[in-house]
């Protein structure tokens, strides 16, 4: 049962705006969203600044992709009568927070963050040895600790940043009094869903496959999926843990296929393209309502900046609060 909205303990989580959204954004963080939303007082944005971080070189798709991405939210189920849904570049609050937080963090900090040295050797085309990439945790931290929020649902890989976020806090609090709460992580449980070559899914591998895909691309993309590398000829027995199209069975699928995959892979008995078909019916048949309401958004997108625009008005409200506790006890005013 739904809390009144005062009394729930708060959650905080961005996404930067890549635009459409696949199976694994979803699974990896839209349906524990979903469930968040009605216990928790539910707070999610656009980290559109963040976005900048890398791709600031080419910024002509970040209005259509926030659009994109955003319109994929309310299809899967997100619900602004029960979550703030904003975008970060609308509140400057988060930049002036950012900038102070930026004064007490030292350096080491930020060139010990694990993602920072990977994405620096991965990342490439793009130059990062930019003051903007160095500091990315910072302005995470800002938009965390802005909303004092208890928990942040986040992926494996953003947890030394909220353990960054910690420690920003605490430094802040020793001194200037204690202002932040100390966030925590709150791990996705997600399962495992690699992409249509069995890395994982990527838009940038291209190798996803999107909420937004209409049947006759999904059967397509279907089609062309990897499967257990061992299993060359129709007759050679497979391991469906080693497939990709497996993964997605066990999340789409109904048990007593997954059952039937699960045996008469190992035995041959079931060929590859059969099994593909059988997933990708599911599998549309799992994407039809989302689907359909995606249409109404579409159809007017006017109603995704409108949830926007209430979102950010909500925030902003939270954002100002903190932001004159932040100046008071900073003397800065
Ligand atoms: N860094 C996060 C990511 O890449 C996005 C993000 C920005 C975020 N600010 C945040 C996530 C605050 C949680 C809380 O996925
Ligand atoms: Fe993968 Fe299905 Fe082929 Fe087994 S039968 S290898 S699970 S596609």
């Amino acid at each position: 049962m739904a809390q009144p909205e005062n009394k729930r303990p708060r959650v905080l989580s961005g996404m930067r705006p890549t635009g459409k959204l696949h199976l694994g954004n979803l699974v990896g963080a839209l349906q524990n969203w979903i469930k968040l939303q009605d216990r928790y007082d539910s707070y999610h944005f656009v980290a559109d600044w963040h976005m900048l971080t890398t791709e600031y070189a080419n910024t002509s798709e970040l209005q259509s992709n926030i659009q994109e991405m955003v319109t994929d939210w309310l299809a899967v189920g997100l619900d602004p009568e029960k979550a703030t849904f904003f975008v970060q570049s609308r509140l400057p609050e988060h930049a002036e927070l950012y900038l102070i937080f930026g004064m007490v963090t030292p350096l080491g900090w930020l060139e010990r963050v694990p993602t920072y040295k990977e994405q620096l050797e991965n990342l490439q085309g793009r130059d990062l040895h930019t003051y903007g990439f160095l500091g990315y945790p910072v302005l995470q931290a800002a938009d965390i600790l802005m909303y004092k929020a208890g928990y942040v649902p986040v992926g494996e890989d953003q947890v030394p940043h909220v353990e960054l976020t910690r420690e920003i806090a605490r430094r802040f609090n020793q001194f200037y009094g204690e202002i932040f709460t100390e966030p925590q992580s709150l791990l996705t449980p997600s399962p495992r869903l690699r992409g249509t070559d069995g890395r994982k899914m990527s838009k940038s591998y291209n190798n996803a496959i999107f909420l937004s895909d209409p049947p006759d691309v999904v059967d397509k993309t279907v089609r062309g999926m990897m499967t257990d590398p061992a299993r060359k000829r129709r007759y050679d027995p497979g391991d469906p843990e080693k497939c990709p199209v497996f993964d997605h069975h066990k999340i789409f699928s109904p048990p007593e296929v997954i059952d039937r995959v699960n045996r008469e892979c190992r035995t041959a008995e079931l060929g590859c393209v059969d099994c593909k078909k059988m997933m990708a019916h599911h599998l549309n048949e799992f994407l039809a309502p989302i689907q359909e309401r995606r249409k109404v958004y579409e159809r007017d997108p006017q109603k995704v900046w409108d949830v926007l625009a209430g979102g950010t008005e909500k925030a902003r409200c939270v954002a100002q609060a903190t932001m004159a506790e932040v100046r008071a006890a900073t003397k800065l005013a």
